[in-house]
C-alpha cells in the first residue's frame, strides 16, 4: 500500500503512481511488519538482509549485492572533535554512491509492474546507478542531466552502462520537471525520489546504522541533504526499526546543505514546513546543487520530528572537509559527501553538537566521482628520470 502523507489517501502497490491524486503531495510506502530482528542473524551483509521490510517479492529482485556498506570508527578525527565518530561509506556500494540501494527496489518494482523504459533526471549518481541497474535488468533507460554541471564519473558511468544520456539546458530541478512530465504522459517510469520505492532502498542505511551499533541508535545521523529522499529515507528506516521493538532511543536527524543550495535549512530556521525554492542554486557540491528538493516536506518532518537540526556549509568548508576526511582516516569522498564532515565540525564549533556524542556521518559518493575535483585539489607530480640519485635527493628534499 502506498500513502499519501498529506491527506493520507491510500493507493494500492500496482499502481503508477508518484504524487497524491487528491492533494498532490507525496506519497511513502506503508511498510507493516512483525519480526523479531534474531531473522537477521547469520544472513549476507547486503541490503537484502532485512527483505521482510521490502516491499518487493523476493522472485523479482534486481541486485548488485548493495548494502553492508563499511561503517569505520573514526578514532582520531572524532578525537580532534570531542566526539564519537562513525563514518558510514556509501562510496563502497557497487556504482559507488548510497543511490544503488533505492535504484535495486526501484528497478525490482518497474519489473513487476512489467514497464519498458525507466529514467530520471540527475545531478549524476541517480543516472550513474539507474543506467546499470536497468542494464541488469535489461530496461530501457533514458536520463536527463543539467548540462555541463555533472561530475565526470558519474557522466561516465551513465554512458557506458548504456542510458540514453540527454543533456538539458538547464539546471536539475528544471530537468526533473521536464523528466516528471515525460513519466506522466507513459514514457518512462520515473525513478527519481519522489518514486516512493526508492527511499525503501535507502531506508536501509538507517537499518544498517542501528544493526552495526549492536541495535541501538546513534546520538545523531548527519547527511548532505540535495533532493532530500534520503534523509527521508534513513528516518522511516529507523521509525520501523523502532516501532518493530530492535531499538530503544532515536538520533536526532541532522541535516546539511551548501550555502548556495540551502531552501530546506531556510525552511527549518524560519520555523515553516514549506520551502521557498532557491532559483539558481550553485556550489561545488554539483551533486546536491538542488534548489526546489521534492522530498523537502518528508526531511523538514524528519528533522523536527527527531529533534534534529539544519545547517549550511561553505563550498569551502566542503572541500577542507573532503581533504581532512581522506587525509586524517583515508576515506575518500565526493564533495556532496563531504558536506555531512564539514557540517559536524561547525555544529561542534556552535555547540549544537554535545561533547562526547555518538555520531554517525553519512557519506553519500566515492571520491572518484568528481576526478576533477580532486585533481584540482592537488598539485601536479615532479616528474623525475628513473635514477636512483636523483630519486633520493628530490625525496630527502620534501
Ligand atoms: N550525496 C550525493 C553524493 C548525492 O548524489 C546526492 C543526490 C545527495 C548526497 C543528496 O541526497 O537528494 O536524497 O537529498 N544526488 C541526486 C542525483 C540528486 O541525481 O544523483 P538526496
Amino acid at each position: 500500500m502506498i500513502k499519501c502523507i498529506s491527506c493520507g489517501m491510500e493507493y494500492e502497490d500496482d499502481n503508477i503512481i508518484y504524487t497524491c491524486n487528491n492533494c498532490g503531495s507525496i506519497l511513502e510506502v506503508i511498510c507493516d511488519v512483525d519480526v523479531s530482528k534474531e531473522i537477521f542473524n547469520c544472513r549476507k551483509s547486503t541490503m537484502w538482509k532485512y527483505k521482510e521490510f521490502m516491499p518487493v517479492n523476493e522472485s523479482s529482485i534486481v541486485t548488485l549485492q548493495e548494502g553492508g556498506t563499511p561503517f569505520c570508527k573514526c578514532e582520531k578525527l572524532g578525537e580532534k572533535l570531542g566526539v564519537e565518530l562513525h563514518v558510514k561509506v556509501e562510496g563502497s556500494n557497487p556504482t559507488g554512491s548510497f543511490k544503488d540501494r533505492g535504484m535495486s527496489v526501484g528497478i525490482s518494482k518497474a519489473l513487476e509492474l512489467g514497464v519498458n523504459a525507466v529514467g530520471c533526471a540527475s545531478t549524476g549518481n541517480t543516472s550513474a546507478s539507474l543506467a546499470a541497474y536497468a542494464a541488469r535488468a535489461g530496461l530501457r533507460c533514458i536520463v536527463l542531466l543539467p548540462s555541463g554541471k555533472v561530475a565526470l564519473g558519474k557522466l561516465a558511468q551513465a554512458m557506458f552502462h548504456g542510458a540514453d544520456v540527454i543533456s538539458v539546458k538547464g539546471n536539475f530541478d528544471e530537468a526533473l520537471e521536464a523528466v516528471t512530465a515525460l513519466a506522466l504522459e507513459g514514457e518512462l517510469y520515473l525513478l527519481n525520489s519522489v518514486n516512493p520505492y526508492r527511499l525503501e532502498g535507502q531506508k536501509t542505511i538507517g537499518y544498517e546504522i542501528v544493526d552495526d551499533l549492536g541495535w541501538q541508535s546513534p546520538d545523531r545521523i548527519i547527511l548532505p541533504v540535495g533532493n532530500a529522499g534520503n534523509i527521508s529515507a534513513i528516518w522511516k528506516g529507523i521509525k520501523e526499526f523502532h516501532r518493530a521493538g530492535f531499538m530503544e532511543d532515536l538520533p536526532m536527524m541532522t541535516g546539511i546543505q551548501a550555502e548556495g543550495a540551502a531552501p530546506i535549512v531556510k525552511a527549518f530556521e524560519n520555523g515553516k514546513e514549506d520551502i521557498v525554492p532557491f532559483e539558481n542554486p550553485e556550489t561545488v557540491a554539483t551533486a546536491i546543487r538542488i534548489g526546489a528538493p521534492v522530498s523537502a516536506l518528508k526531511a523538514i518532518r524528519a528533522i523536527n520530528e527527531s529533534d534534529g537540526y539544519a545547517e549550511t556549509v561553505s563550498d569551502e568548508e566542503i572541500l577542507s572537509a573532503q581533504k581532512l576526511l581522506a587525509r586524517t582516516e583515508g576515506i575518500g569522498v565526493e564533495p556532496a559527501s563531504a558536506a555531512s564532515i564539514a557540517g559536524l565540525i561547525k555544529l561542534v564549533e556552535k555547540g549544537v553538537v554535545d561533547k562526547n556524542e555518538k555520531i554517525v556521518c553519512i557519506v553519500t559518493g566515492h571520491l572518484l566521482k568528481d576526478p576533477n575535483t580532486a585533481i584540482n585539489a592537488c598539485t601536479e607530480p615532479v616528474e623525475i628520470d628513473a635514477d636512483i640519485d636523483k630519486l633520493s635527493k628530490f625525496i630527502s628534499g620534501l
